[in-house]
């Protein structure tokens, strides 16, 4: 059975929960990989600027319209982010009351809208809750003074960044509804407090070895924020097994006559929550996209998973690392920039 379930969100759009994503994809294998999710029946694709091959997913879209039967732009949930290090990061996150600084956001979300081929996003989201600093050669990930770790420009606020992305500064003709990436409900509260308005969506890091069920998840829950999950089959950069390795998943797999992949996508969707899988190969493009049922008592070997320590998440494991508290482990706890609203 493919997968074909939607759920609506606060803004009263529908958003596939299986999507595909679309980080570490290069840009000579992105284009096929979203001709081949488009035609697989995927209707929720999951971009970046900053993953630098947006040019190649417009040729996919392109191409997919162009010959998958019926297909239409409006029939694509497709998301985009606003990066922390773009060329316009400096002027994001500054506390936006002032027009000049607000259209350039916009900028950025057009430059993003030109890479795409696009009118609109359906949905636009600030991808890190922190700005790095900008450097005259705009590096992606600029060093401290130190030379140890990425630096941070703790000047940039998320209330004015919030301002600025905020529906009455961005004309709904380019995006329909706006939401965030990698924030904690301290991150949230402090945007809602200051704006009043609440986004739509909470991308984040969720599988097995990091569930956050009654922090993250039950926040979202009680605020009507749609989680969406991220490296759902484990973390890619922590050189850790992925969890389609993981004993439980494999026997899960085996007595349900599926793939590890299918039913780690099954249990993050349990709930209602989207899940947004990146691979560049077409047979896995088309099999993570059939829908299998995943029994209760599945789902609950597989929470169990979480029982074990947990796997620490991307930030900390970049090199060179951010100073930043996003899921508050061990490794987190002493960074400088906990909350930057
Ligand atoms: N907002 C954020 O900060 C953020 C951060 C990270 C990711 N994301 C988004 O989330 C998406 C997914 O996360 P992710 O890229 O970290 O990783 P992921 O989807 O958990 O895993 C991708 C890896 O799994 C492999 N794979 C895919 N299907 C498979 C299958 N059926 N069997 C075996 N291996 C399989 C892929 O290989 P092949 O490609 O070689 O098939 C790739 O190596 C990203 O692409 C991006 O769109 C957002």
């Amino acid at each position: 059975m493919s997968s074909g379930n939607r759920v609506t969100l606060s803004s009263g759009q529908e958003i596939p929960t299986l999507g595909y994503g679309t980080w570490q994809s290069s840009p000579g294998e992105v284009s096929t990989g979203v001709y081949e999710a488009l035609k697989a029946g995927y209707r929720h694709l999951d971009l970046a600027k900053i993953y630098e091959n947006q040019v190649e997913v417009a040729q996919g879209i392109k191409k997919a319209l162009a010959e998958v039967a019926g297909l239409k732009r409006e029939h694509i949930f497709i998301v985009s982010v606003l990066c922390s290090i773009c060329e316009n990061h400096l002027l994001i996150g500054i506390d936006l009351e002032a027009m000049e600084q607000v259209s350039d956001v916009e900028k950025t979300l057009d430059k993003t809208l030109e890479e795409l081929e696009l009118d609109y996003l359906d949905l636009y989201l600030i991808h890190w809750p922190v700005a790095f600093q900008k450097t005259s050669d705009n590096q992606l990930s600029p060093i401290d003074k130190n030379g140890k770790e990425v630096a941070i420009d703790n000047s940039v606020r998320l209330v004015g960044t919030w301002k600025g992305l905020s529906m009455i500064n961005l004309p709904k003709s380019k995006v329909r509804a706006i939401g965030v990436s990698n924030f904690t409900p301290e991150h949230i509260d402090g945007i809602v407090e200051a704006t009043g308005v609440t986004p739509v969506v909470n991308q984040v890091e969720r599988h097995p070895l990091l569930q956050q069920n009654e922090t993250l998840v039950k926040y979202a829950k009680e605020k009507n924020i749609h989680i969406t999950a991220y490296s759902a089959f484990g973390n890619n950069d922590v050189g850790a097994p992925l969890l389609l390795e993981h004993p439980s998943i494999k026997q899960i797999a085996n007595e349900l006559s599926a793939t590890p992949a299918q039913v780690l996508l099954a249990w993050a969707q349990t709930g209602g929550h989207s899940v947004i899988p990146k691979s560049v190969t077409p047979s896995r493009i088309r099999s993570n996209f059939q829908e299998i049922k995943l029994p209760d008592s599945h789902v609950a070997t597989i929470n169990a998973i979480g029982n074990q320590p947990r796997r620490y998440n991307i930030p900390t494991q970049f090199v060179p690392p951010w100073n930043i508290n996003i899921w508050d482990e061990e490794l987190e706890k002493a960074a400088a920039n906990s909350v930057l609203v």
